[in-house]
């Protein structure tokens, strides 16, 4: 959405205009002679007006923003700043105009030849308050306007945070106020130029300089100090939990959620072991180089099951140091079986192992990974798909095939993916061939899919069917980080491709090239639309409607800012406001509806993840979905965006509600969703053997 970029923008643009207008201004009245005193206040009021255009955009903006995306986008932008600019905007035009055009004809009055110097009553209405103070004024409150932005983006409105800005604004001004209004009597006295000695000048600025430094370190160590996750803390213990039964201490009644495990004692339908380890992968550039994988394999091996086999698998850790867990992405398993290193289970050290039982009720595509440092622990290949096949076998067997996105490649997996390999794969079936493409994408970022040769259709979102899907010619496909994609078609005569970026095939695309024969080249690949789930398909009833009465409503605010996490320094990733371990804890109680709104008022990406539930999709930026149910467990919010998900609490237990582009989890963006009556018997902390992510 673009107003979000333009408003963030132009703050900044207008705080470094009116910077150098302030600077400007303030030296018209020391000009060395009248020629230069008019030239400089020329240029003064030529900077002033450019400023005054850049905040009209800003204002522009802002209404743009909140009549297209919402009140919520603006909110904090729109009364926090506002005041700081217009006030001054409006001084500028009410007070230093006016004194400009006294200086000009003062100057035009008394000046007998440009190169002398200024009159002394020139020099004396340079320096009338008047004139530089708003411009002044002006650049205080850009400043503080980009400092807002970048430090205090919070929701709901910080009113304390807000309130303190002002009073910086206004305490800043008085002592301005006072500067200049001394500098003019000091000059109206002396009847000419004495503006106190060099040395004098120098150090008030030092002065102000180690002030400020001393601000800025101070605050600096205590932020560091203050986000630190401390050495050991319950991961579902952050600040909205306290007074909550999350601690075995605080109820004796609650529930230990590591007791909320799958059937433990039948015999299982399927097992599967699954040794993490350390390996040494051949890049297809011939580098060779350390992962960590599952059996050997980049991505892990596919586990295949059918719907409602109970599966067994055990992980087993040969040699990551650090430990290791698997999470079953999108299949909604008991808590306790979810495995999240301090929440639900202790990271599974070298030497150990850990078994994961489920019943596979959900038919569908979904994956696995390591949950304990997950940002470096996919990056370095612990992951892989888990389908789960339908319990009846279909009429046709099928070409079925799951299609993994990820970011880098090597030859060591069985699994087709797409992604840095740089090189056409094939695959055969025959014409009349029903075939279904099951895409993953483990990367960070949306995915693009672009199909060539076929009409297609979106069969599953997130391993749930979509309801009587259209065919589709030229659309891409976006694919959220995290998510899943089912595609479906019947097999033609021709070559049919698959590619990541559009563009006709050659022997080194990124492509999957399914043919009858192991010859021929699908048609190009391009797309003139974006497949939009929102309105996909055909309606059809839902657990969630128009009439729904909620229980609870959280909204969700996501925003980047400037600020700490876990003791570092960062540009973060925050939900309202927050960043873990003080984001936010969603407390629901087992068999509640709970709508949830997201609003993304940052710049990037951010595919939600909830785990332990399918969500529901009401609506986008307001309006309702109109085709298939859309449900999810996976959903990307994009800059500008608003969504409105539903979900019922029938699982319970303490879950993880974050975004799935790992690298805004390392800055902070985790939340939980916490049914109340429940505690975790984890923890994380440098003192365990569980870290934040
Ligand atoms: Cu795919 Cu919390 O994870
Ligand atoms: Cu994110």
């Amino acid at each position: 959405m673009i107003w979000v970029f333009v408003q963030f923008a132009s703050t900044i643009l207008l705080a470094v205009v009116s910077g150098i207008a302030a600077w400007a201004a303030g030296r018209v009245c020391h000009a060395p002679t009248a020629g230069k005193m008019a030239s400089r206040l020329r240029a003064s009021l030529v900077l002033i007006c450019v400023a005054g255009l850049i905040l009209l955009v800003k204002l522009a903006a802002t209404v743009l923003l909140a009549a297209t995306a919402g009140w919520v986008f603006v909110e904090d932008k729109a009364v926090a700043q506002l005041p700081m600019l217009v006030i001054p905007a409006a001084a500028v035009l009410l007070c230093a105009f006016p004194a400009a055009k006294a200086i000009r004809e003062k100057i035009r009055e008394t000046a007998k030849s440009p190169n002398e110097p200024p009159s002394p009553q020139a020099r004396l209405s340079a320096a009338e308050p008047l004139w530089a103070f708003p411009i002044c004024l002006k650049y205080i409150g850009a400043l503080l306007s980009v400092i807002q932005q970048f430090f205090i983006a919070e929701w709901p409105l910080p009113v304390g945070k807000i309130l303190a800005v002002w009073a910086v604004f206004v305490a800043w001004a008085c002592l301005l106020w006072i500067e200049l209004r001394n500098r003019y009597r000091r000059l109206a006295a002396a009847g000419q130029p004495k503006w106190g000695t060099r040395a004098a000048r120098l150090y008030r600025k030092a002065g102000t300089a180690l002030a400020a430094a001393i601000v800025l370190v101070g605050w600096f160590v205590f932020g560091a100090q203050a986000s630190r996750v401390p050495d050991r803390m319950s991961m579902a213990g952050g600040e909205q939990a306290h007074g909550h039964a999350l601690h075995a201490a605080a109820d004796a009644q609650a529930v230990n959620i590591a007791e909320l495990t799958g059937p433990r004692s039948e015999m299982p339908d399927r097992q599967f072991r699954l040794e993490a380890q350390r390996t040494t992968v051949t890049l297809p550039s011939g580098e060779r180089r350390e992962a960590w994988t599952f059996n050997g394999e980049l991505p892990g091996p596919e586990l295949r099951v059918k719907q409602g086999e109970l599966v067994e698998i055990t992980l087993i850790n040969r040699d990551i140091d650090a430990g290791v867990t698997i999470h079953w992405h999108g299949i909604d398993v008991p808590n306790a079986e979810d495995g999240v290193a301090g929440l639900t289970q202790d990271a599974v050290m070298p030497g150990q192992q850990h078994v994961y039982r489920f019943t596979a009720d959900q038919a569908g595509t979904y994956w696995y990974h390591s949950h304990h440092q997950s940002s470096r622990q996919m990056r370095m290949g612990l992951y892989g798909t888990i389908i789960v096949e339908p319990a009846e076998a279909p009429a046709q067997q099928p070409l079925d095939l799951a299609v993994m996105l990820h970011e880098w490649q090597t030859e060591n997996g069985t699994t087709v993916t797409l992604g840095g390999l740089s090189r056409l794969q094939r695959v055969k079936a025959e014409p009349g061939t029903p075939v279904r493409l099951r895409f993953v994408n483990a990367g960070n970022l949306p995915a693009s899919i672009y199909f060539s040769g076929v009409p297609f259709q979106v069969a599953a979102i997130d391993g749930v069917d979509l309801n009587e899907p259209g065919d589709l010619t030229d659309a891409r496909l976006e694919l959220a980080a995290g998510g899943r994609y089912d595609v479906a078609f019947v097999m033609p005569e021709t070559a049919v491709g698959v590619v990541r970026s559009a563009g006709p095939f050659g022997p080194d695309s990124e492509a999957l090239v399914i043919s009858p024969a192991d010859e021929g080249l699908p048609p190009d690949a391009a797309a003139d639309s974006v497949f939009d789930p929102a309105s996909y398909g055909t309606p059809a009833e839902t657990k969630f409607g128009p009439d729904t009465r909620y229980d609870r409503h959280y909204t969700l605010v996501f925003d980047n800012r400037l600020g700490f996490y876990n003791g570092k320094f960062n540009f973060v990733q925050t939900i309202n406001g927050r960043v873990f371990p003080d984001a936010p804890m969603f407390m629901v109680r087992e068999g509640e509806r709970v709508k949830m709104t997201f609003a993304n008022r940052g710049f990037e990406d951010h595919p939600m993840h909830l785990h332990g539930h399918h969500i529901q999709v009401l609506s986008r930026n307001g309006k309702a979905v109109t085709g298939s149910p859309w449900i999810a467990d996976t959903l990307n919010v994009a800059p500008g965006e608003w969504y409105e998900v539903a979900f019922e609490a029938d699982n319970p237990g303490i879950w993880m509600d974050h975004c799935h582009n790992l690298d805004h989890v390392i800055a902070g963006m985790s939340a939980h969703v916490a049914y109340e009556g429940f505690y975790s018997p984890f923890e994380i902390g440098r003192a365990t053997v569980n870290m934040p992510d």
